[in-house]
């Protein structure tokens, strides 16, 4: 199968891209690599010292004998979007390309705009690239149980079937999104069911969990293919961000009681969601939707596992109850469903000690790269503009960006352009960070 994975550099989209091509389908990564300019913007990096994304496609080439496409650009340019569609062919669109932190989208106006615009027109452009280019193409697109919120009742799968002054429907479940992120993403979802109803596009919405861990069996081989792990306020996620800070001493910073209750999964069970997701087409016309997580926690539950990983590895490991930031609910009901992937096929990987002790041991190796400054959160939802010394948004300009010159070898094994790389021809941006 040829899958297009957008966003392909990214923390989910890397494992990904890697987990699809050894089971040998045709990869193609579309990425403006723009995630590595948040960190820049934010002062932060990841734990792990991931490689410039040519080198890791050389890496990959070398130790498995398979080649990735690569195709730089913003998927909020149209031009470059469909080109790039047009060029590779995809039966499959793995959709990752999106700004996804919460508390980034909720620093001020600015970043609020910056994430709507960025992930709604990214979406529209992908709509409309695939009606015009590839209308048989199926759309795997990343949402997350976020859009959801956490409502009094259990949550279903995407639809709810409801009886109302007698009458029956099956609707859409309601959303009640926590952030202009979360919102960014119910937008989407609707934008996306729209596209299917009136176009006939085939899409899976996949409504992911918190996701955690970092290695994969692919990124696993070689140290030049490490992935991403983000312990930082802004983009690191709780169980990782609680592993890192464990591994330095830092009090596990739980925000408020610590009874949020979210669903979570292994990055592994991620990758293999996507593959199923692929494997099994939605059909023409049909928007489908998954949960996809395996376990539901409470924060203060994933505070007293990396408390006792911690004790068993000779760290004293203290909580912290910080006034939560957030606009949530601190204690609340919360049952979402979750059989739609394991009846395709998912065998979950559930958080275990021994998965807990991996997780350990990596923030433990990489612990010198820690900066705890980046562990206190800054981000008030209640504030309209938050004071975190920021540099501007890089701003969509709708023009393809070329970061990185596509590693593809030639026969000469000089590295040679991408079809749609080459149409466009955009020039070198200089100012990117390598890693
Ligand atoms: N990580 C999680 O726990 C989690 C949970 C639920 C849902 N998700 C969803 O999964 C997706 C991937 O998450 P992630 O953690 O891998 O994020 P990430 O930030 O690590 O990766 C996103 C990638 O998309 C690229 N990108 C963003 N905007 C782009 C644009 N306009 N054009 C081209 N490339 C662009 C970035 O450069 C980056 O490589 C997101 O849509 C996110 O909402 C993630």
């Amino acid at each position: 199968m040829r899958i297009a994975v957008l966003g392909g550099d990214g923390y989910c989209g890397w494992a990904t891209t890697l987990y699809l091509s050894g089971k040998n389908h045709q990869l193609a990564i579309i990425d403006s690599l723009v995630r590595r300019e948040w960190d820049q913007e934010l002062g932060a990096q990841t734990l792990t010292p991931i490689r410039p994304l040519a080198q890791r496609l050389d890496v990959w080439r070398s130790v498995s004998g398979q080649s990735i496409d690569f195709f730089p650009g913003d998927v909020t340019d149209y031009e470059f979007l469909s080109a790039a569609l047009g060029a590779f062919q995809p039966d499959a669109v793995v959709h990752f390309a999106e700004q996804r932190s919460a508390p980034y989208s909720m620093i001020d106006r600015e970043h609020a705009v910056f994430t709507q615009t960025n992930n709604l027109v990214g979406t529209l452009n992908l709509l409309f690239a695939l009606r015009e280019g590839c209308p048989d193409c199926h759309l795997v697109k990343l949402g997350t149980m976020g859009e959801y919120g956490t409502p009094n009742i259990d949550i279903e799968e995407g639809y709810i079937d409801i009886e109302h002054h007698g009458r029956r429907d099956v609707l859409p479940f309601p959303k009640q999104p926590g952030s202009f992120y979360h919102l960014s993403k119910v937008h989407d979802s609707h934008n996306i069911a729209f596209a299917c109803k009136t176009w006939g596009l085939r899409a899976t919405d996949l409504n992911q969990g918190i996701v955690y861990g970092t290695v994969t069996d692919e990124v696993g081989l070689d140290e030049g293919l490490v992935n991403r792990f983000d312990y930082d306020q802004v983009f690191g996620t709780v169980l990782n961000r609680f592993c890192a800070q464990a591994a330095v001493g830092y009090p596990l910073t739980v925000y408020g009681q610590g009874g949020q209750t979210r669903g979570f999964l292994d990055l592994r069970d991620t990758v293999r969601c996507i593959e199923l997701a692929c494997l099994h087409p939605a059909g023409p016309g049909e928007f489908r939707v998954f949960n996809q997580f395996t376990e539901q926690f409470s924060v203060l539950e994933l505070a007293g596992m990396v408390q006792a990983a911690g004790r068993k590895l000779g760290l004293e490991v203290s909580v912290s109850h910080l006034p939560d930031p957030r606009v949530e609910a601190e204690k609340h009901y919360y049952n979402a469903k979750h059989s739609g992937m394991v009846e395709l096929g998912l065998e979950p990987h559930l958080l275990s000690e021994a998965l807990l002790d991996s997780l350990m041991s990596v923030a433990i190796r990489y612990r010198d790269r820690i900066d705890a400054a980046q562990f206190q959160p800054l981000v008030n939802w209640r504030r309209a503009s938050n004071p975190l010394a920021l540099r501007r948004v890089r701003r969509v300009r709708g023009q393809a960006k070329s970061i990185q010159q596509p590693s593809r070898k030639g026969k000469n094994g000089r590295a040679t352009t991408s079809p749609a790389v080459a149409q466009l021809a955009p020039a070198a941006e200089a100012d990117l960070p390598g890693s």
